[in-house]
C-alpha cells in the first residue's frame, strides 16, 4: 500500500511504499530534512521521530544536514546540490516554505528563496507494486540566474558504524566490474564527464553498514535515470554521518535558465531494503519491469548478430548465408550490425551516410529482409545516428552540425566525431532519416549505438552552450520516443561500444542493453553480477560467440557458453558458418531449452548464488551453474538455493528428482560439475 501523508503540527510527511517509509521534515528554518529513510512506519511513529538536529557544534561546523537538496546558503559545507548565483551575486537558496501538493503517490515540496524570485520544488513519487522512491527537482526563477549545479536529490541513511559503498567500475569490455569498498571520511564521487553514462561507472550505488550479504543486512541504493554526464559525491563526515547528492552534468559546467523557464531534473530514484543485496537488486528489478521498461511483458526473442562473424565485411550473400544459419538454430530476430550503408567498409569512413551500400547490396535492402522475414525471423539494423565520420558526404556538407569549439581541434576517436543533436536542425535530421528508414524497410528493431565520448563539447555562437550536454541527451530520448510511438511494432536496443550507456533512463525507452562487448563466457560471469544489481535479466543481452573467444583468445565449451548467455536475453553472435553441423544441432537444443527457461529468466526474480544464479517465476525454477578452471581438492560443494518455500518439494524436470526445499536451501543442490567450465542447468517445478 503506498501512501503520502502530511502531518500539519509537526510539519512532516510520509510516504508509504509497501515495504517501506520515506519521512521528511521542515527545520526551524525550512530547510527539509530527511528524519527515516527505512522500514515502514506509522503516522504515530513518524511523529514521534526526534525534531531534525540542530547541527553545528562549532563555529566551523555546518549548521545543516540530511538535507532533501544541500544549497549554498548559510553555514553548510557539503557538497551542494544546488548551486545558483543570482544578479548582484548571491549564492545558495534561503528556504521559505511556499506549501505543498500531494496527488495520489505524488508529493510536491514548494519553497521559494527569501530574497529573490526563485522558486524550487522537491518530486517524490511512491507508487503501490513498488518499493522504489523516485525523486526530482524543478527549478523556476523570475530573474536571470546562472545555475553551477542543480542535482535531482540529497539522500541520507541513519549513522551506522561504518559505511560500504557498492558500485561498478570498469571500462570497453570490462564494464560493470562490481566494487565493494569502505567509504572514507572525506568526499567521494562517482562521475561520467564523457557526455554518455559511461563504462567507466554507473549512476547507481548501495550503501550498507559492512555487516549486509546476498541475503542479510540493511541496503539503501540509488540510480539516477540518465543517459548522459553525471556526478553522484558521498560524504562521510569526520562525525560519522552519510549523505549523497546526484544529478546531472558534471562538475564545471554552467547553465542560464531563461526567467519563467522550468528546469527539470532527471529521475533519482532510491530503494531501502532490509534483508541484502539480493533483495535490493530485485526490488530494483521490480521497479524497473512495472515503471521503467516500455514493454516489460514481452519475452525478449532469440537474436542473432553478426558484428563478431564479419565485422565490416557485411554482404547481401554472407547476411543470407547467416541467416539461413541462424533460423535453424531456433533464432527468431536477425540483425544486421555496421557497415551496410554509405561508403562504410571500415571505422574509417561512411557514418552519417545513412543510404544502403549499393555495392553490397545491389537491390537495395529487401531482398535480404524478405529472406529473412521468409525464415520466420523479425529483421534488425544496427544505427548510429549521433556520430559521424570526417571522411562522409555529411559531414563536408555540414562541418559546423559537430561538437566543436572555434580555438580548439576536433579531437577524434574511432575516427568519428559527435554530431550536435543539441541544434534542433541536427535532432530533426536525424528523426527523419531514422523515420524513412523504418517506414521504408520492415525494420522491425534498431541497435542504436554510441562509440565516443563527448569532446570540444562547443556551440560556437552559443552563450548557454553547456547545455548542450543535457539538450542532446534530451533530444535523443525525444527520437527514441517518437519513432517507437509512430512504429508501434519497432524495438531498440541501447548500445554504447557494449554498456556504456546502461542507465534508467534510456531503458525507459528501449528494450534491452548491449551489456558488453566482451562475450568470453568466463569474463561475463563477472559483468552480468555487476548488471544484474540493478538492471533486470530481461534487458540484458548476451550472446554466445565463438571459441576460441575473438577477444580474449580464451576457448571454453558451447554448452558453458550457454549456459552463461541463457541467464539474460539469449543471442547469438558467432560465425555460424565455421560451427560444425554437430556444434549447430547443439545450438539448436540449447536455443529450445532456453526458450522453455525464458519466462523464468525473463519474467522472474533473481536470485545470486555462490557459483550461479537462480530464476524463480511462480512454481518454476531455473538454476544456471558455472565452474570456471577446476583445481584438484577443491571441490565445489552443492550449490545453496534460496527463496524456496522450505516445506515445499520440488521436481527436477530432466530427471525426475525430487528435493525439498529446506534441504535444498541449507544442505543446497548436489551438482557434478567436473573439469574445466562445466557447467548445469536445473529445471524444477514446485510440486
Ligand atoms: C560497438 C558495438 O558494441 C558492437 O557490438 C558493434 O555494433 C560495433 N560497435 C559496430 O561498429
Amino acid at each position: 500500500m503506498r501512501s503520502v501523508t502530511f502531518d500539519a503540527s509537526s510539519r512532516r510527511w510520509l510516504l508509504r511504499t509497501p515495504a517501506t517509509g520515506y519521512v521528511v521534515a521542515l527545520a526551524d528554518d525550512d530547510a527539509p530534512r530527511c528524519l527515516h529513510w527505512g522500514p515502514v512506519l506509522t503516522a504515530e511513529q513518524a511523529a514521534g521521530l526526534p525534531a531534525p538536529a540542530a547541527f553545528g557544534a562549532s563555529s566551523f561546523d555546518s549548521t545543516a544536514g540530511e538535507e532533501e537538496l544541500v544549497t549554498e546558503a548559510g553555514a553548510r559545507f557539503e557538497t551542494p546540490s544546488l548551486q545558483v548565483v543570482f544578479p548582484g551575486g548571491d549564492r545558495g537558496i534561503e528556504w521559505r516554505h511556499e506549501g505543498h501538493d500531494i496527488d495520489g503517490g505524488h508529493l510536491t515540496l514548494r519553497f521559494s528563496d527569501r530574497r529573490h524570485p526563485f522558486l524550487v520544488e522537491l518530486h517524490y513519487r511512491v507508487y503501490e507494486d513498488s518499493d522504489v522512491i523516485e525523486r526530482w527537482t524543478v527549478l523556476r526563477s523570475q530573474v536571470p540566474v546562472t545555475v553551477l549545479r542543480c542535482d535531482s536529490a540529497a539522500w541520507s541513511v541513519p549513522m551506522l558504524d561504518g559505511y560500504r559503498l557498492s558500485h561498478v567500475t570498469g571500462g570497453w569490455s570490462s564494464e560493470h566490474a562490481l566494487s565493494r569498498t569502505e567509504l572514507v571520511v572525506g568526499e567521494t564521487t562517482l562521475t561520467s564527464r564523457r557526455g554518455v553514462t559511461s563504462h567507466h561507472a554507473n549512476p547507481w550505488l548501495m550503501i550498507d553498514g559492512g555487516d549486509a550479504g546476498e541475503g542479510h543486512g540493511e541496503v539503501w541504493s540509488c540510480a539516477l535515470a540518465w543517459s548522459g554526464s553525471w556526478r553522484v559525491t558521498l560524504t562521510r563526515t569526520p562525525s560519522g554521518r552519510l549523505s549523497w547528492t546526484g544529478g546531472f552534468g558534471h562538475e564545471g559546467l554552467t547553465w542560464r535558465p531563461a526567467p519563467g523557464e522550468e528546469w527539470v531534473t532527471p529521475v533519482s530514484a532510491g530503494v531501502y531494503a532490509p534483508d541484502g543485496y539480493g533483495e535490493a537488486s530485485r526490488r530494483w528489478h521490480d521497479h524497473v519491469a512495472r515503471h521503467v521498461l516500455p514493454r516489460p511483458e514481452e519475452l525478449r526473442p532469440v537474436v542473432y548478430n553478426a558484428w563478431e562473424a564479419v565485422g565490416f565485411d557485411v554482404n547481401e550473400a554472407n547476411q543470407r548465408d547467416l541467416a539461413r544459419l541462424a533460423a535453424g538454430a531456433g533464432v527468431e530476430l536477425f540483425v544486421m550490425d555496421d557497415a551496410w550503408f554509405g561508403g562504410r567498409t571500415s571505422d574509417g569512413a561512411g557514418l552519417g551516410d545513412w543510404w544502403v551500400n549499393e555495392e553490397r547490396f545491389p537491390d537495395g535492402l529487401s531482398p535480404l529482409i524478405d529472406e529473412v522475414h521468409r525464415l520466420g525471423m523479425r529483421f534488425g539494423l544496427w544505427v548510429e545516428p549521433e556520430m559521424v565520420n570526417p571522411d562522409s558526404d555529411l559531414y563536408r556538407a555540414h562541418p559546423d552540425w559537430v561538437l566543436h569549439m572555434p580555438g580548439r581541434s576536433r579531437t577524434l576517436l574511432r575516427n568519428q566525431l559527435v554530431l550536435n543533436f543539441a541544434r534542433p536542425d541536427v535532432a530533426d535530421w536525424a528523426h527523419k532519416w531514422l523515420h524513412k528508414l523504418v517506414s521504408e524497410h520492415a525494420v522491425d528493431f534498431l541497435k542504436w549505438d554510441f562509440n565516443r565520448a563527448f569532446t570540444e563539447a562547443g556551440l560556437p555562437g552559443d552563450p548557454d552552450q553547456d547545455r548542450l550536454w543535457i539538450d542532446h541527451v534530451r533530444a535523443v530520448y525525444s527520437i527514441m520516443d517518437r519513432l517507437r510511438a509512430d512504429h508501434p511494432h519497432l524495438r531498440i536496443e541501447a548500445c554504447a561500444g557494449g554498456g556504456g550507456r546502461t542507465d534508467l533512463g534510456i531503458l525507459a525507452r528501449t528494450d534491452q542493453v548491449w551489456t558488453s562487448d566482451n562475450t568470453d563466457a568466463h569474463d561475463r560471469i563477472a559483468i552480468q553480477r555487476g548488471f544484474s544489481q540493478v538492471y533486470p535479466a530481461r534487458v540484458m543481452a548476451a550472446w554466445v560467440t565463438d571459441s576460441p573467444n575473438p577477444l580474449t583468445g580464451r576457448a571454453v565449451p558451447l554448452r558453458f557458453r550457454f549456459h552463461v548467455a541463457m541467464a539474460g536475453a539469449l543471442g547469438l553472435g558467432g560465425d555460424l558458418a565455421r560451427w560444425s553441423e554437430a556444434e549447430l544441432s547443439e545450438a539448436a537444443e540449447l536455443v529450445a531449452v532456453y526458450k522453455d527457461i525464458r519466462p523464468v529468466v525473463q519474467f522472474g526474480r533473481l536470485w545470486r548464488l555462490p557459483y550461479g544464479v537462480q530464476y524463480v517465476h511462480g512454481d518454476r525454477i531455473a538454476v544456471l551453474a558455472w565452474r570456471g578452471p577446476a583445481a584438484f581438492g577443491a571441490p565445489l560443494p552443492p550449490l545453496r538455493l534460496a527463496g524456496l518455500d522450505p516445506l515445499a518439494r520440488y521436481r527436477d524436470e530432466d530427471t525426475g528428482a525430487v528435493h525439498h526445499g529446506a534441504v535444498l536451501m541449507s544442505r543446497g543442490l548436489p551438482l557434478d560439475l567436473r573439469g574445466d567450465y562445466a557447467s548445469a542447468l536445473v529445471r524444477l517445478r514446485a510440486c
